[in-house]
């Protein structure tokens, strides 16, 4: 059996149309989707209705399906997210609202578990070391080798007491999760870790592209192989600007071009400084009112490196 997983497609279908297809191409038998499948990128719905009708498929709910739930509001730090909402077919929202937090299922003797984020199966060990704000600084040259990426990963949950007490009580199996918009995978004795990365928006400050990770399972034994698949990134954005998304979030969208433009977080750090200056024009108002969330957004499209400003 061959499963291709997929996480935080984030609204990018033609990422997600490129691994699938790529997926079925490799033997691909069924498709394990982590959530996150709307916002950012603007074909939520397209991609909702893509995996509807994968077959065979197992979906599991992730953090943005239940930021879409939000009533529309006058905010402009919420616009991209009120939109994505409008544009749902009542099929879609409906389907996705039905969605499990997590699925738990076994193949040839192997169970296997998912659910959106590694903090269910393992706590903090991966989200506090490798937050997507903190890779930035954790990785400062420049883009990171993936190798690197899966060694330091490993290390630092070889190294953390945490961890390991946590794996003494976890059963044996396959933790299947995305969240992180990182590609990795660990193997501690019989617990294999699987994050496939971010199929739409991808920030492990390693390479571009559409990741996504193939888990073979033949007579109990399991074998993973992480694919990235290459695309137009400048050709991706330029299909975004033609989109009503960035007349209604434009702000939202152009740091989206950025995240796809460095494979950085961006977003974080912009809400960091939206507060800085909100406060400094006495502006209480939370979400963002329209005006400050513009003007926040220029001013900071000034500044050379977000990445090194002060939290
Ligand atoms: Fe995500």
């Amino acid at each position: 059996m061959k499963y291709a997983i997929v996480s935080d497609i984030h609204g990018n279908l033609p990422a997600l149309e490129l691994v699938m297809a790529d997926a079925l191409q490799r033997g691909a038998n069924a498709f394990l989707f982590a959530g996150d499948y709307c916002t950012s990128a603007p074909w939520g719905d397209e991609v909702v209705s893509t995996l509807r009708t994968a077959f065979p498929a197992l979906c599991v709910r992730g953090n943005e399906e239940n930021h879409l739930r939000m009533p529309p509001g006058t905010d402009g730090q919420f616009a991209v997210t009120y939109w994505s909402a409008s544009k749902l077919s009542a099929e879609n929202r409906s389907w996705l609202d039905a969605l499990p937090e997590r699925v738990n299922f076994t193949c040839d003797g192997v169970a296997i578990h998912m659910t959106h984020s590694s903090a269910v199966f393992i706590g903090n060990a991966e989200h506090e070391p490798f937050r997507t704000s903190l890779l930035p600084l954790r990785y400062p040259d420049g883009p990171v080798n993936h190798e690197d990426l899966l060694q330091d990963i490993y290390r630092t949950l070889d190294a953390n007491p945490a961890f390991h007490e946590t794996l003494r009580t976890l059963p044996a199996g396959v933790y299947i999760f995305g969240h992180s918009h990182s590609q990795w995978h660990a193997r501690f004795g019989n617990h294999l870790f699987i994050n496939p990365g971010s199929c739409g928006l991808p920030l492990e400050c390693g390479a571009f592209g559409a990741p996504y990770t193939l888990l073979t399972i033949e007579n109990g034994q399991c074998s993973v192989e992480e694919r990235r698949i290459p695309y137009d990134r400048e050709a991706l954005i330029a299909q975004v600007k033609q989109t009503d998304q960035y007349n209604a979030a434009r702000v939202w969208s152009e740091v989206i071009f950025r995240e796809w433009r460095t494979c950085r977080e961006h977003v974080i750090f912009f809400l960091r400084h939206a507060e800085k200056y909100a406060r400094r024009i006495g502006d209480e108002r939370r979400p963002f009112a329209p005006d400050t969330w513009e003007a926040a957004y220029e001013e900071w499209a000034e500044i050379e490196n977000p990445h090194m400003e002060a939290p």
